[in-house]
């Protein structure tokens, strides 16, 4: 017992006596800025001061943000991005490694760009830069993605191609040009290369047979999503409001590289080539979530990025639930890092090194709850405070739910075609919930069927519906009284009810 209050003293003493020499957390004014450039992200720990992010006092607008699974570093991605739009319009783009990101961008009523379904981009495309450049930048690619670079001659081979098609296809490669002109493709490269293997004159055909060999493996028919003129206009993307380009259906994750390294490439020409303007917020946030190499190799243009800082006015996050993954002059240059629910020693063995933050904070991420950060920027001047501070909670943006209630199973192909009554019913989550509720449906079957629901997609079929609520006890007359809550004319009820076999009182 006694034993135990010593330490309680010590440790109020040793606390105290920190507090006159540092406070705990950076001052008010530096935690709060004005709402109207800032973006708020939620209480610190100690103090339960609100916290307002702004790029404006440190060294760039990048994040990095890691967290073991659940710890909800996507949760805090999607909140920044919805607000930034709000408070400075800010467009998004996701280069959405999993998929993970699509059903909130689709609900968001933000665009869904999906590679593997029928959208194709020619990595060949100029984007405003000279063919010279581009060519190194796709060498730079394969040198992160595949072996080439331990093999020089293949290398080269596949360098000069490159640059035999662009010529052949009329292109300087010292010039710049414009989006439109239309870039020669991989398809291209490798038919160059092929007629040289048929001439039979260079000395050594089997490493022209590997470099076409490599090549060809971005080219297969059906796997050609980089080998073919774009569908989409790359830089347009940073103009598009939200924006998922979801990379979940590529075959490999070196194809899912590939696709976020000329998307990074591109955007960062882009805004190279617009400059810093003078609006004071962010043009685009673009996210990397997962992203394999193309955050950890040293030669990545995610790395570049960070690097050159705020030039370019465009905020690149980085999330990760393994910190490794993220190489460290990301974490030595970003502006800001969101550190969430950290585990293994090992990480934060690493995140220690890389930030210099105390035990206290060690101990600290190690305990945290879901949506629970510390948080360390990098200001542009020298300061008195920690660099390191604790947040209670990240309050994030309530995902906006839809629920659908589809009438395509019962209805006639006439009454579809004809188009008079209403096809399907949506619901905001609490509206749907009210209405159950208003006939007396009881809290845990309520449960029951959104999580139901939820399985399904937040949508499902009248019929099936039916079936689930009286499934959890709804009476037929409260199902009655709900189908006409929706204003369904009496006769398709009672269609509805005898289609489901509920019998009729
Ligand atoms: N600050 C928060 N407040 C309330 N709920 C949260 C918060 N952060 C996360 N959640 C919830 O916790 C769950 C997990 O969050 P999230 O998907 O963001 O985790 P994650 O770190 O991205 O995990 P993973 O690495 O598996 O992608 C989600 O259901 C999310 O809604
Ligand atoms: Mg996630």
């Amino acid at each position: 017992m006694t034993l135990v209050r010593f330490q309680h003293i010590m440790s109020d003493e040793i606390a105290r006596r920190s507090f006159i020499s540092r406070p705990p957390e950076p001052p008010a004014e530096v935690l709060l800025s004005d709402p109207f450039q800032s973006l708020y992200v939620g209480t610190t720990k100690i103090f339960h001061v609100p916290f307002t992010w702004s790029f404006l006092n440190l060294t760039n607008p990048h994040i990095a943000v890691v967290g073991i699974t659940g710890s909800g570093k996507s949760f805090f991605v999607k909140s920044l991005i919805i607000r930034a739009s709000y408070v400075w319009g800010t467009n998004a783009v996701i280069i959405d490694w999993a998929g993970e990101y699509k059903a909130w961008v689709k609900q968001s009523g933000g665009t869904i760009v999906s590679l593997a379904k029928g959208d194709y981009i020619n990595i060949m495309d100029l984007s405003g830069m000279k063919p010279l450049d581009r060519v190194k930048q796709i060498m730079n690619s394969f040198d992160i993605l595949t072996d080439i670079a331990l093999y020089p001659e293949q290398r080269r081979l596949t360098e000069e191609a490159m640059e035999q098609s662009y010529v052949n296809s009329g292109f300087e490669l010292a010039e710049r040009y414009p989006t439109e002109k239309q870039a020669p493709t991989l398809a291209d490269v490798i038919s160059l290369l092929e007629e040289k293997l048929q001439e039979g004159t260079y000395e050594y055909p089997a490493e022209l047979e590997n470099t076409i060999y490599r090549l060809r493996q971005f080219a297969r028919e059906g796997e050609d999503y980089f080998a073919r003129r774009s569908t989409l206009d790359l830089a347009k993307l940073t103009e598009s409001g939200l924006v998922d380009v979801d990379l979940s259906g590529l075959p490999d994750e070196r194809f899912r590289g590939l696709a976020a390294l000329v998307i990074l490439q591109t955007l960062k020409e882009r805004m190279r080539s617009e400059g810093w303007s003078e609006t004071k917020g962010l043009k685009v946030m673009v996210v990397l979530d997962e992203a394999w190499k193309v955050a950890s190799d040293e030669k990545s243009d995610a790395i570049m990025i960070v690097r050159e800082g705020r030039k370019y006015n465009f905020g690149l996050i980085v999330a990760s639930q393994n910190p490794t993954d993220i190489n460290e002059a990301i974490f030595s240059n970003v502006g800001t890092t969101f550190m969430l629910r950290i585990k293994f020693e090992k990480f934060l063995n690493y995140l220690q090194g890389s930030l210099n933050f105390s035990n206290f904070i060690r101990m600290e991420i190690g305990k945290f709850g879901v949506g629970q950060a510390a948080v360390e920027m990098a200001f542009q001047t020298a300061l008195r405070f920690p660099e390191t501070f604790l947040l209670e909670k990240i309050h994030g943006e309530e995902p906006l739910y839809v629920y659908t209630i589809e009438l395509s199973d019962v209805l006639t192909q006439s009454e579809l075609s004809a188009n008079i009554i209403q096809r399907d019913y949506q619901f905001e989550k609490d509206e749907l919930k009210n209405r159950l509720i208003e006939y007396n449906v009881g809290a845990d079957s309520i449960n029951q069927v959104f999580a139901e629901l939820d399985g399904r997609n937040r949508s499902i079929k009248m019929l099936d519906f039916i079936q689930l609520i009286k499934a959890n006890g709804v009476q037929v007359n409260n199902i009655v009284g709900f189908l006409k809550g929706l204003s369904i004319e009496d006769q398709l009820i009672t269609r509805i009810i005898s289609s489901t076999g509920v019998e009729t009182v």
